[in-house]
């Protein structure tokens, strides 16, 4: 586990994108309020992202141009701040479908584009308080996924309380790598309970371990502290 704590963790994060798509790899975005800097940041670079494919970690199943959906945070923060011939593709979630169908079809598109048996370049990854990920929430049913890349989550842990499509482990963890991007005193405990030793086995993030691949947290020092004895 390589650990970054940094004064500008959006920085590091955007460079680490603009390497990956501009190679033309397959990227997995954070929703929430962290990642929005990065996102930009990656934008003003202004780098030919066109050969690279964006997903989403997890969707807030609300109409794509809601104010809660990441979809919309991705294509405001980054995509449309692109001229359009250097843009990325954005593989949005058909959240028109309602959560269950939604997540089944946006597994089918992932296995149309990478295989049987996908592995993402690049998951970036965010932190709830309480230790949540993606949409791979405490307690919930989604946690104990194994077959399915890609889940429906009904009942969110945390607001927005609306239903959920996420990337589960069993996906998340074939990444050749895994970038948590976490900010604020207010994740320090999440922090600990995630990637102290010995983890929590009770936080969702604490399961996030890329078999065969790299993960990196960028913290900022608020987050950090919850790493430091
Ligand atoms: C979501 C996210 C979620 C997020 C954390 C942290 O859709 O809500 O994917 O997992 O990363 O809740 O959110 P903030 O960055 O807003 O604190």
């Amino acid at each position: 586990m390589d650990v970054r704590i940094v004064e500008d963790p959006a920085r590091v994060v955007a460079d680490l994108l603009v390497d990956v798509a501009c190679a033309g790899g397959h990227v997995a975005l954070a929703g929430g309020s962290t990642p929005r800097r990065a996102y930009e940041l990656v934008a003003e670079v202004d780098a030919d992202l066109s050969a690279a494919t964006l997903w989403l970690g997890d969707e807030r199943v609300v109409p794509r141009d809601d104010e809660r959906s990441n979809a919309r945070m991705a294509r405001e923060a980054l995509c449309e701040r692109v001229p359009e011939d250097r843009r990325p593709r954005l593989m949005e979630v058909e959240t028109g479908l309602g959560a269950e169908a939604a997540a089944a079809a946006y597994e089918s598109k992932l296995r149309e584009e990478l295989g049987n048996h996908p592995r993402l370049d690049l998951v970036l990854l965010g932190l709830g308080p309480d230790s949540h990920t993606a949409s791979l929430f405490p307690g919930k049913p989604a946690l104990a996924e194994t077959r399915r890349l890609v889940a429906a989550v009904p009942e969110a842990g945390m607001e927005p309380q609306v239903p959920r499509v996420t990337m589960t482990f069993p996906l998340l963890n074939t990444a050749r790598e895994v970038v948590f991007l976490v900010a604020g005193a207010d994740k320090a405990e999440a922090v600990r309970r995630a990637f102290g030793d010995p983890p929590d086995d009770a936080a969702p993030a604490a399961h996030v371990r890329p078999g065969a691949g790299t993960l990196m947290l960028v913290l900022d020092h608020a987050a950090g502290k919850g790493l430091q004895p």
